[in-house]
């Protein structure tokens, strides 16, 4: 299929990718990281969760953090809700839209929300309800697509049935989630001619981790197999608490230098975009984890 000519970008560095962080990270500084991916074009950015705070307290202050931040018009501020608690805290911050996670693994549902993908089901039904009343769009994710850190391999028709009852509940989109950055081009074609065959690609986006530095190589079958909506998090920050090993997303600044390459539109200005990432990694004393960020900060420091 051919390449398409414009992809969004699912910015979720402030969640996904401080999530797992130890360290002290302060609500001015979540919030300058989200103001500044705004003005680098971003235009969706997933800025915190409403979990339960002892399960993830990195994510504690997103009440906080939502409510600190400039809105930028044309921005949309997402955060994560795995129940009606979340999506009631969400809604009270000004979260413009949220987004409910459900697991291919029954492992990965246990450990990460502390219930069985059918459970997860019921739990999402009452957020998808009040939801729908309120007017606020909700995005689905489903974990583990390719492997799971408890289970190992994971069979596509899992994945499919997954999302199929997710976007049935009224998800507008589904992103596929390789949690634990495992999967090889090879294996995420024989996922995506799965769910393919049943979902619309305008229904679904891809949240690839880099742990085996595949991410790329699996974007790209993504992309070649008509799906537009990529999930990345700038200076590949992050990781999940409840995966072990994992590294963080992709990096924001990689995609869209890949994207550049391609001639795909997606809106973000790469030089604000390093930045950025050099900001946080800095911040954070990290390494930059984005190849592209590196790359291009020694390329501007040098030409000046
Ligand atoms: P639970 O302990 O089974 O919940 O956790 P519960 O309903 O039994 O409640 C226990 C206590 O938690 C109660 O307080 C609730 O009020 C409180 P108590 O009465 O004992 O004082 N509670 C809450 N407090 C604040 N906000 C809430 C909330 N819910 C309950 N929303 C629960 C179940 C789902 C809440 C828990 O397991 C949890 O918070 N899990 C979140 C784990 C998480 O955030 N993981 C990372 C995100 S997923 C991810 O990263 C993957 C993704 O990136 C895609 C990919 O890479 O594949 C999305
Ligand atoms: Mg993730």
């Amino acid at each position: 299929m051919a390449l398409p000519q414009q992809v969004r970008i699912v910015e979720v560095g402030p969640r996904d990718g401080l999530q797992n962080e130890s360290g002290t990270i302060t609500t001015p500084l979540k919030i300058e990281l989200i103001e500044r991916l705004g003005k680098s074009g971003i235009s969706y950015i997933e800025a915190g969760s409403f979990v339960n705070p002892a399960w993830v307290p990195q994510m504690a202050d997103s009440d906080e953090v939502f409510r600190g931040v400039k809105r930028a018009p044309g921005i949309v501020y997402a955060a994560l809700t795995p129940n009606s608690r979340g999506f009631e805290r969400a809604v009270a911050a000004g979260a413009d839209e949220v987004a409910i996670f459900a697991a291919a693994s029954e492992s990965f549902s246990q450990k990460n929300i502390n219930c069985s993908i059918d459970e997860s089901m019921e739990r999402f039904r009452p957020v998808m309800k009040a939801a729908s009343e309120a007017g606020v769009p909700v995005r689905g994710y489903v974990s583990c697509v390719v492997g799971c850190p408890y289970e190992g391999s994971v069979d596509p028709g899992q994945v499919r049935w997954v999302t199929e009852t997710l976007l049935a509940m009224g998800c507008y989109e589904v992103s596929l989630g390789d949690t634990i950055g495992v999967g090889t081009p090879g294996e995420f074609q024989r996922l995506l001619d799965e769910v393919l065959a049943h979902v619309p690609a305008a229904k679904l986006a891809v949240h690839c981790h880099d742990t085996f530095g595949m991410a790329l190589p699996n974007i790209l079958t993504a992309l070649r197999s008509g799906i537009t909506v990529i999930d990345s998090s700038v200076a590949g920050l992050g990781g999940c608490p409840y995966a072990e090993g994992a590294t963080g997303n992709v990096a924001t600044e990689d995609v869209v230098y890949l994207l550049n390459g391609l001639g795909i539109e997606h809106g973000i200005d790469l030089s604000e975009l390093v930045a950025t990432g050099v900001f946080i990694s800095d911040a954070l004393k990290r390494r930059n984890a984005s190849r592209a960020g590196s790359a291009l900060q020694s390329r501007y420091r040098r030409d000046g």
